[in-house]
């Protein structure tokens, strides 16, 4: 026996989305930069109550090394942080990678309209992402850099979902031929300063909700 999703794919017996969210969201500590990272950003966080009511949360991203990832709970979702290096971000704009996308331009709604770019984000440096694999909602892996020896084909590093394989790049863009069929959802955010990122609040006069992406 089997349930479908939203987007029309099979998940197990009894599992429902919300089951998958709160298995991912519970690997964190397993995730060894993430582990440091929760460390890191934990006392920032706002009370419980105000989390669990879906405030908007300020993250200071400068503390994020090149090439760093750190993971944030925010509405109990995985929100992917990403301090891109100037290689990383070239990575985004190869056409030869480009060509193996889903959706390479975000035509989508998967994120709000200031990151439907190259980038997916307001600024190329800093990926900000819900870590929720648009399958069936496992936690994608975060490779940037893949084990030579074992390589994914047609694939230079990004996001690799552990669960059935699919594989995203540095601006969570899902590639061709995997069972995932949607970009990773942008959450609505802002820069208050340089350094500090607002979580859960669009730009002033910007309208977007994640409510209303195609699928979360
Ligand atoms: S949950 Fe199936 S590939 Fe990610």
């Amino acid at each position: 026996m089997s349930s479908t999703t939203s987007n029309g794919h099979d998940q197990p017996d009894g599992a429902s989305r919300r089951d998958f969210l709160g298995l991912v969201t519970g690997a964190f500590a397993a995730i060894g930069t993430a582990a440091v990272a929760w460390s890191l950003i934990d006392s920032m966080n706002p009370a419980a109550d105000v989390i669990a009511a879906g405030a908007p949360m300020d993250i200071d991203v400068g503390k994020i090394e090149p090439g760093q990832q750190i993971i944030v709970r925010w509405r109990g979702m995985p929100i992917l942080f990403v301090n891109r290096t100037a290689e990383m971000v070239a990575t985004l704009k190869n056409k030869a990678d480009e060509a193996r996308l889903a959706d390479p331009g975000s035509a989508v709604e998967q994120q709000p309209a200031y990151a439907k770019n190259w980038h997916r984000s307001v600024k190329p440096e800093l990926a900000v992402l819900v870590g929720i694999c648009t399958h069936l909602g496992c936690l994608p892996e975060y490779l940037p850099k893949p084990d030579p020896t074992e390589p994914v084909t047609n694939w230079p590093g990004g996001y690799l979902c552990p669960c059935h394989g699919s594989k995203y790049d540095l601006a969570g863009r899902v590639y061709q031929n995997v069972p995932a069929p949607y970009n990773l959802p942008v959450p609505p955010y802002h820069f208050l300063d340089p350094k500090t990122v607002r979580v859960g609040q669009n730009p002033a006069g910007v309208s977007f909700s994640l409510s209303g992406v195609v699928q979360l």
